[in-house]
């Protein structure tokens, strides 16, 4: 079996990311001992009854961590950068599909890019429904761009009891694949923690688990690789272009 189980090139390849990718670019994960949610509850800052109960510790919240991706030193990292060139030179749809809500994949150049729970930088009208790339901070008094009204911004992310993002558009691609890569997640949150099942019962696609430890379903994958993103995923992406450039 080649690298990559029996891909041949212009298979599809889906990738799934979660917080560990942007780790090494200094964003904090959430589960690991020095993560965000060691510092902050869930319920209060990530559920839609947080916000209604206190939006103004909820806009507090994103409207940190919008800043602190915003710092100079918050770059894409080489795992990122990877993931974009096997974008931009695998012979095949390359799907890229993650949890984070920081642009990092974006600005490393990765295009095909599916951000399932939301994105920090962007904010939602509750009460036209339209979507605004929103840089600064947030609050009570901030306009909707295209209502007007205030009080009714929120950040466009996915809470805990909301309903992620383009789960058709995802679940077609997993079903499809002929390789499943998954990085940088622990595996805890469903949807996306039963990704690599849904390939395994409804596809025939090859499943990588690329991540610092083993993760809770990583026996659940054809292949376990771990290690730092920044060395594991440049090393793999380099190999499997190889492998398949010299087929
Ligand atoms: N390289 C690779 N993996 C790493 C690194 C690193 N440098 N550092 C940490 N990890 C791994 C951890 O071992 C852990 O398995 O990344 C994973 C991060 O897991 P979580 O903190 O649970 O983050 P994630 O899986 O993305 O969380 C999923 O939960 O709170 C919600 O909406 C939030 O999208 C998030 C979702």
């Amino acid at each position: 079996m080649t690298l990559g189980g029996d891909l041949k090139p212009g298979d599809p390849i889906v990738i799934l990311t979660g917080a560990g990718i942007s780790k090494e670019s200094g964003l904090a994960t959430f589960r690991d001992a020095d993560g965000i949610w060691a510092k902050v509850r869930v319920e209060d800052v990530a559920t839609p009854e947080a916000f209604r109960a206190n939006p103004v510790r909820v806009h507090d919240f994103y409207n940190a961590r919008r800043r602190q991706l915003q710092e100079a030193h918050v770059e894409p990292n080489a795992a990122h950068q990877a993931l974009a060139r096997l974008e931009r030179e695998w012979p095949g749809p390359v799907l890229l599909v993650t949890q984070n809500i920081d642009d990092l994949h974006e600005r490393a150049g990765s295009r095909n890019l599916i951000h399932m729970h939301g994105e920090l930088l962007r904010g939602r009208c509750e009460d036209c429904g339209t979507v605004h790339d929103w840089p600064g901070d947030m609050s009570l008094s901030s306009p909707c761009p295209a209502c007007g009204r205030s009080s009714v911004l929120r950040p466009h992310v996915v809470w805990f009891g909301e309903m992620p993002l383009e789960m058709d558009r995802i679940y077609a691609a997993l079903d499809n694949c002929a390789l499943f890569l998954s990085i940088g997640t622990s595996g805890n949150v469903y949807p996306a923690a039963g990704f690599v099942q849904e390939v395994k019962l409804q596809g025939t696609g090859h499943t990588v688990e690329l991540n610092l430890e083993p993760s809770e379903g990583a026996t659940l994958f054809d292949e376990t690789i771990h290690g730092p993103a920044t060395r594991v995923v440049p090393d793999y992406v380099g190999r499997l272009l190889n492998a398949h450039a010299a087929a």
